[in-house]
């Protein structure tokens, strides 16, 4: 099976094993093009499917909400995507049926199969910390999707712009700092949906000592991702194994 992942500075695929849920090649890479439009970005994905010679279903993730196909929303790409069918635009491009479904619940949905959430029943939520704020929320493993989390309001602000891994970037914050911003989203989350457990997703998850320890205060158990930058490819392909 084959997953592609589409997020704000890389479009990133590979194909997946999923016995195992590993990448069973190196992935590859294209840079996002700049402005991030529909066409542009179709492009980078079929230059990612042709590297590996890919022929058959694929699943592709977006960076906003997926309903059935159709991206509603652009948080962080051209907003040229609101409305487009981008399963079939996909599809008509490679030639290939196409699942397309929101980069947070991809990873989700991997973690919970093969990660730091395997067996967990209960309330469960991912949080993907990148360029925005992704959430994945589970009941008892049954993924609600497209939950869009990162976008409540904190302090007057739209979350993700003050907890998000670019927040701190860009505003160079120190961790503790960073950390302190985050334990007041975590505990407003918390306060919204009482999970028993946050998984912490995103490249910023193999960073998770720096941080981590800066949050208390929090009930539920709050654990790094295991799958690390491959849960979005991996969830991509176990969707396209559903095709
Ligand atoms: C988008 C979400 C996405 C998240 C992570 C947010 O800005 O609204 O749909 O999952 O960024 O990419």
């Amino acid at each position: 099976m084959f997953g592609v992942d589409i997020g704000g500075t890389g479009i990133k695929g590979a194909p997946v094993d999923l016995d195992r849920g590993e990448l069973s090649d190196d992935r590859f890479k294209v840079p996002t093009p700049h402005p991030a439009t529909p066409e542009a970005v179709v492009e980078g994905v079929h230059e990612v499917v042709t590297h590996f010679g890919h022929t058959g279903p694929l699943g592709v993730t977006f960076p906003g909400v997926v309903v059935d196909g159709t991206t509603r929303t652009a948080a962080n790409v051209d907003k040229g995507w609101v409305g487009v069918d981008a399963g079939k635009l996909l599809g008509e491009r490679l030639g290939q049926p196409v699942v397309v479904l929101n980069d947070a619940d991809a990873a989700g949905v991997a973690e919970m199969t093969f990660g730091a959430g395997r067996g967990r029943g209960g309330v469960v939520l991912m949080l993907t910390l990148g360029t925005g704020i992704g959430s994945a929320l589970f009941v008892d493993g049954r993924l609600v999707p497209n939950t869009e989390l990162g976008h409540l309001e904190l302090h007057g602000h739209d979350a993700e712009k003050r907890a998000s891994v670019k927040a701190r970037e860009d505003e160079d914050l120190s961790w503790e700092h960073w950390a302190h911003r985050l334990k007041k989203y975590l505990a407003h989350v918390e306060m919204l949906f009482s999970p028993s457990l946050f998984v912490i997703g995103g490249g910023v998850s193999r960073k998770s000592e720096k941080f981590l320890p800066y949050i208390d205060g929090i009930s539920a158990e709050i654990v790094p991702a295991q799958l690390q930058n491959s849960a979005g490819i991996v969830g991509a392909a176990m969707a396209a194994a559903k095709l």
